[in-house]
């Protein structure tokens, strides 16, 4: 089995400022890269930004500067953001660097090569700020105006020179695929919905534009512009040397074991892109994972709406940690999900500082009071105290199926209640009580406690890794240890040193309105 994993976000177009959609995309992805790293594998994460096409272009036309310019400036913030995020990318692409224009000249000639390509024109509806083309029946009138159903976004009438993609020579191998590997799109109902899109018949796809000159040009006709979307998607490659591939990052890496994507760029991900792979006799990757939207009035969050709220400031307010526990516990990956600030309180005060954070706070200056600020040994454990530790140690195996599924909320779920159900323990078994009487039992108690406390870290390391990493620090485990496999392991425990003191690890929000 290979124990490489490569995940991958969207690249997002800097035509405005990171919102919190975006924050959501790369945390669920950054999440995932986390565990995958402390389960044992060599992760390569990418995230970056999509910088051509004629949205770009647009926007930079309004700002008044040079496309170039206006990208370098906007996917600066984008990259700050990563660092905000507390992301783990080990790279950050951008469409408009040389690697970029390399692997996506390569995929074209292959295109041309298997035949896939020819010249015509288009005639049709054209979205720019979704930069995708919609039949008839996927567009409305809207106050006097025609836009997608889909995005609500305004179309325009396009007429022009085209190049083709053969997308629909591939309909049938597409189906094949998507019955051959169940698991390629996720969550279902996601793979329903592409299916049955495929399945009423698929056109020929326009992947040209000459009416624009912001983009990365046909090779052997400069007149035309490659369509971005064929562009971004191929970004994939990019990051992994493509079309060297020979190269040991290549190797390791294609194909990439998910996409985590926002359900709005299904098809692009799930059909276009398969396709292009299918005729350029690269592997596909392995998944496709279509999240669900963070609404904000019910609505869909996005820059056009005008209804964006802003990660940066909720992690000034909150932290970090905080909103990527929120964001995970409180929204169904699969679904959409409104958030709200009420509700980002009150996981913050019941889940993280009353249980979570409150346990590991109690606990250790228990210890620090009453053994010598030492984890005392766990030499006369008695069945019940096992069985807590038992629990824990035999979901590993389902946890990680869990993960594997891209089934967070159930995870996270899973994980909390280990955290309420060690405080119960804490509260029920009294060691106070035996500090004289039975230091035996006392010392029983606490050990099995810190055990739980130690693991219910580890598996929250990826969601909230600054505030595990302090915990499990101050009990004198290394970075470098945590590892799911220091769950399973007995005797992990320092019992030598003494423990490192812990600030306060959440605040409690107090109601201001
Ligand atoms: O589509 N809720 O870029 P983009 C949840 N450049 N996720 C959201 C969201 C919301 N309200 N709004 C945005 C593009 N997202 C292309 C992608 S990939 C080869 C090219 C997230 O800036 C979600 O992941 O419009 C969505 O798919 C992505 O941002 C779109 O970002
Ligand atoms: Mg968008």
């Amino acid at each position: 089995m290979s124990k490489n994993f490569y995940i991958t976000t969207p690249i997002y177009y800097p035509s405005g400022k990171p919102h919190m959609g975006h924050a959501y995309s790369s945390i669920i992805a950054d999440i995932f890269a986390r565990f995958k790293r402390i389960e044992g594998f060599n992760v390569y994460f990418l995230t970056g930004t999509d910088e051509h096409g004629q949205k770009i272009q647009k926007e930079a036309e309004k700002n008044k500067k040079k496309p170039k310019i206006f990208c370098d400036e906007i996917s600066e913030t984008f990259r700050s953001l990563t660092k905000i995020l507390n992301l783990t990318n080990n790279d950050f692409i951008r469409t408009t660097e040389p690697r970029h224009f390399k692997s996506v000249n390569e995929i074209w000639k292959r295109l041309i090569k298997s035949g896939d390509i020819y010249l015509d024109k288009y005639s049709g509806w054209y979205s720019v700020s979704d930069e995708a083309y919609y039949d008839e029946d996927e567009i409305e009138n809207k106050n006097g105006k025609k836009v997608s159903k889909a995005s609500g976004s305004l179309v325009e009438w396009v007429e022009e020179e085209s190049y083709f993609f053969k997308l629909s020579a591939w309909q049938d191998k597409l189906l094949e695929h998507y019955e051959k590997n169940k698991d390629f799109i996720l969550p279902n109902a996601r793979k329903n919905e592409v299916k049955s899109f495929v399945e009423k018949g698929l056109k020929d796809l326009s992947i040209s534009r000459t009416s624009f000159s912001w983009g990365i040009p046909v090779p052997d006709n400069e007149k035309h512009i490659i369509y971005v979307w064929l562009d971004a998607l191929t970004n994939y490659l990019s990051a992994l040397n493509f079309p060297d591939i020979n190269s040991d990052k290549y190797k390791s890496f294609w194909p990439a074991d998910v996409h985590i994507i926002g359900k709005d760029i299904l098809r692009f991900h799930a059909i276009y892109w398969p396709a292009f792979l299918l005729a350029a006799n690269l592997p596909l990757p392995k998944r496709v994972f279509g999240h669900g939207w963070i609404l904000s009035d019910e609505k869909k969050m996005s820059k056009s709406l005008g209804n964006i709220l802003d990660p940066i400031e909720i992690i000034k307010n909150y932290g970090i940690d905080q909103l990527r526990y929120y964001l995970i516990k409180e929204v169904s990956l699969g679904n959409d999900g409104s958030i709200s600030m009420e509700n980002l309180k009150n996981c913050i005060n019941n889940d993280l500082a009353n249980n979570y954070g409150n346990l590991c706070q109690r606990v250790f200056s228990f210890i620090k009071k009453n053994c010598n600020n030492k984890i005392p040994n766990g030499n006369s454990l008695n069945e019940n105290d096992l069985k807590l530790i038992r629990n824990v140690k035999n979901s590993i195996p389902s946890l990680i199926d869990l993960i594997n599924k891209q089934n967070l909320n159930e995870y996270i779920k899973k994980v909390v209640n280990f955290s309420f159900e060690a405080n119960k323990y804490f509260n029920d078994s009294e060691p106070w009580v035996f500090k004289k009487k039975d230091p035996d039992r006392m010392n029983a108690i606490l050990f099995t406690i810190v055990e739980q406390i130690k693991n219910i870290s580890i598996l929250l390391n990826p969601i909230i890794p600054i505030s595990t990493k302090k915990v499990l620090n101050s009990i004198n485990i290394s970075d470098k240890d945590i590892l799911i496999d220091n769950i399973q392991k007995d005797n992990s425990l320092n019992l030598e040193k003494e423990l490192k003191d812990l600030d306060i690890l959440f605040k409690k929000v107090e109601d201001d309105n």
